[in-house]
């Protein structure tokens, strides 16, 4: 068909150049002319330069595959109808202003794999209708303001793997129509944030193989009709600030092969408008759960080859779209059926290339086997050894009660646990903990709190409850909850623990440093931060006892002092002689000068 066709094209031009002689200003030697399609063909001829004498009313002329240098100002004046122009490889390192002068109908311009190395301005002036640019595979260093300010109906500038160490800041003024643009494997060494801010129509922007390490907040400011960005091979990415992608209204977004720890959940957050997902190639771990819920049109998420050990309960709870999950190649276990909004309406998941542990938690999925799309990927089992290496697609219906199954959690030890000891000890509560899959432990205390593993009191890697320092406050019951996809157990413990007496207190009554705690650890104990005074009941009583002890004391002190006093004065009379004036009714004939005195003897 092709060849006919070509053979066909062949007889028509030679007719027409050799028989008719039609065509207005001929062909140049070595090239093939098709005017009925109005096509100069010079791809591959050898040519160190552009030729002469092309029919005016060429619409497609390919100068591709050639040893062309440069091209000259003005060099395609005459060609008034050019809608396509192919430079591509060639050996081109200059382009003179306005080189392209006079195309006022080019549409298509390829200078692809080239040497240009600088761009001067005033190069592209007329190409005022020009749709598509494609500088790929140059060593263009920099992208000067103004350079592609004429192109106003410019679509497409395709810029990939280009040495740009810089894009000026109004580089892009002008390209008002611009809706793709590529940059692919350039020096960047940050977002060229205000050159992006010009281009208010750019729809897609592909931005790869760059050695950029931050996405700083307002990074892609001024682009509300972005709807896809893709973000791919920037090993060096390893934080996307939590506005960076603020002012997008993205629906689809692609962040690969970058260094992305975790899933930028704050960042994503506003893109209620995501259909489209793909985190591949991320060393994220976990997908957490309930974080990813105001994403609510989203429908594919692909995390494939990152390496994902754990997709949460809740994971895409509120993503009532949700049809695709890929996560192939990563080191899930399982993926329980609680991570999803709802699992009905999910079409495509891509499960394999997992360590997938074959219990009841993936029943869900082996039950489903026929109807979801695997993408050709059948998930198969790494354990128990018993169905090793099987796809679930082998697994008849007989088989799956025997083999999905979970054994409920169980807590082994059931003795019951309790502790009467005094403040300052550390206790130890275990919780050992049986089941199929192994169950995870949770302490909860009597408040309801949930028990970390750091703290005074904490959860030890094995289970256990550490109480470090008991205080008189942390007395009351702990409940130990063991849980796996197949069923709970729970234990409860209690702990009592009797305040003693501070040492300091009794020789240090009355100073306030003595509230200070005798052991570091416990300074930040609730109840000392909440006392409001530095004094409690206990040391109050024994200060009151202490002080009405001494006060007794120095009375008797004061007693004692006073006897050794008066005894050492020997002189003095040990009488003392009180006169007093006896009542008139006392004795009738009472005038005698004895009658109105006594004496009393002191000791
Ligand atoms: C331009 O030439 C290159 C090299 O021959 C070729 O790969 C490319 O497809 C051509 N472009 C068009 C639009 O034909
Ligand atoms: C751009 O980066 C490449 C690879 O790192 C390097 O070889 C090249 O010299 C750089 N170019 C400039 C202009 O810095
Ligand atoms: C990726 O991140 C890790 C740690 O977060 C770091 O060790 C590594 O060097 C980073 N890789 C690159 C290419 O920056
Ligand atoms: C965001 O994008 C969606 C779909 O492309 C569109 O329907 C919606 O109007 C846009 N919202 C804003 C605020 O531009
Ligand atoms: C899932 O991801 C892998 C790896 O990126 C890719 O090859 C595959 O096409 C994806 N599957 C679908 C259904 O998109
Ligand atoms: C748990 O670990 C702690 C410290 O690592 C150890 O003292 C304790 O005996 C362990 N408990 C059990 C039940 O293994
Ligand atoms: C186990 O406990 C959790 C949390 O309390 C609960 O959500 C879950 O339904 C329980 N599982 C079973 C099988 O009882
Ligand atoms: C308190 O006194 C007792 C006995 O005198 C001693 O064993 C204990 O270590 C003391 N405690 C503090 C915190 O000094
Ligand atoms: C003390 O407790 C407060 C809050 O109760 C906490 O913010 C602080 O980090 C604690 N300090 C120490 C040393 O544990």
């Amino acid at each position: 068909m092709f060849v006919e066709s070509v053979v066909r094209w062949g007889l028509w031009s030679i007719l027409l150049q050799v028989g008719l002689g039609v065509s207005a200003g001929g062909c140049p030697p070595r090239c093939v002319c098709r005017p009925e399609a109005r096509e100069v063909i010079c791809s591959g001829k050898y040519l160190n330069s552009v030729p002469e004498g092309f029919s005016n009313d060429a619409r497609r002329l390919d100068l591709s595959r050639n040893r062309i240098k440069t091209v000259g100002r003005r060099q395609f004046s005459g060609l008034v109808q050019l809608q396509e122009l192919n430079l591509s490889d060639n050996l081109i390192s200059m382009i003179e202003v306005e080189a392209f002068l006079g195309l006022k109908n080019l549409r298509t311009l390829q200078i692809k794999n080239n040497r240009l190395k600088i761009l001067p301005v005033g190069v592209f002036s007329g190409l005022s209708s020009l749709r598509f640019l494609d500088l790929s595979q140059n060593e263009i260093l920099v992208f000067l303001d103004y350079t592609f300010k004429e192109m106003v109906n410019l679509q497409t500038l395709e810029a990939e793997e280009n040495d740009l160490v810089f894009i000026s800041q109004r580089a892009f003024f002008g390209l008002q129509n611009l809706q793709e643009l590529c940059l692919d494997r350039s020096n960047l060494t940050s977002i060229p944030t205000e050159a992006l801010s010009q281009l208010q129509s750019l729809t897609q922007l592909r931005m790869l193989r760059l050695i950029i390490s931050t996405m700083p907040n307002n990074a892609f400011r001024r682009l509300q009709r972005l709807q896809s960005l893709v973000i791919s091979n920037w090993p060096a990415l390893d934080n996307l600030a939590s506005n960076s992608l603020i002012g997008l209204n993205l629906t689809s977004l692609v962040i690969s092969s970058c260094n992305l720890s975790a899933v930028p959940y704050v960042a994503l957050r506003h893109l209620v408008y995501l259909h489209f997902l793909d985190l591949s190639y991320n060393p994220i771990t976990v997908i957490q759960g309930n974080l990813l819920g105001d994403l609510l049109r989203l429908q594919e998420l692909h995390l494939a080859g990152a390496s994902l050990i754990k997709i949460e309960p809740g994971a895409f709870r509120g993503l009532s779209f949700f049809r695709m999950l890929n996560v192939t190649s990563n080191q899930l276990t399982t993926l329980e059926e609680s991570a999803f909004h709802s699992v009905g309406n999910l079409q495509v998941l891509r499960l394999d290339g997992n360590p997938l542990a074959c219990d009841c938690r993936l029943l869900w999925v082996v039950r489903r086997r026929f109807r979801l799309n695997f993408d050709g990927h059948q998930p198969t089992c790494s354990s128990p050894d018993a169905v090793r290496q099987r796809e679930f697609r082998g697994f008849s219906e007989k088989e799956l009660p025997r083999i999905f199954t979970c054994r409920p959690a169980r807590i082994m030890d059931r003795r019951p646990q309790e502790a009467r000891v005094e403040e300052g000890t550390t206790v130890l509560f275990s919780c050992k903990a049986d089941g199929d899959p192994f169950p995870s432990i949770t302490w909860i205390s009597s408040h309801k709190n949930v028990i970390s593993p750091t703290g005074r009191v904490r959860v030890l890697p094995n289970g256990t409850l550490e109480v470090r320092f008991a205080q008189v406050q942390d007395s009351g019951t702990y409940q130990c909850l063991a849980g796996n996809a197949a069923g709970n157990d729970s234990l409860t413990v209690g702990l009592y623990v009797k305040g003693v007496p501070q040492n300091r207190s009794i020789p240090l009554f009355m100073d306030v440093s003595w509230t200070e705690p005798s052991n570091p650890q416990a300074a930040n104990s609730s109840a000392q931060m909440a006392k409001p005074f530095p004094f409690d009941v206990k040391t109050l009583i024994i200060a009151t006892t202490m002080g009405f002890l001494s006060f007794l004391s120095s009375v008797a002190i004061c007693f004692v002092f006073m006897f050794f006093w008066s005894q050492s004065k020997g002189q003095i009379k040990h009488t003392a002689t009180i006169d007093f004036v006896p009542r008139s009714s006392m004795g009738g004939g009472g005038d005698g000068g004895e009658g109105g005195r006594f004496t009393m003897k002191l000791i």
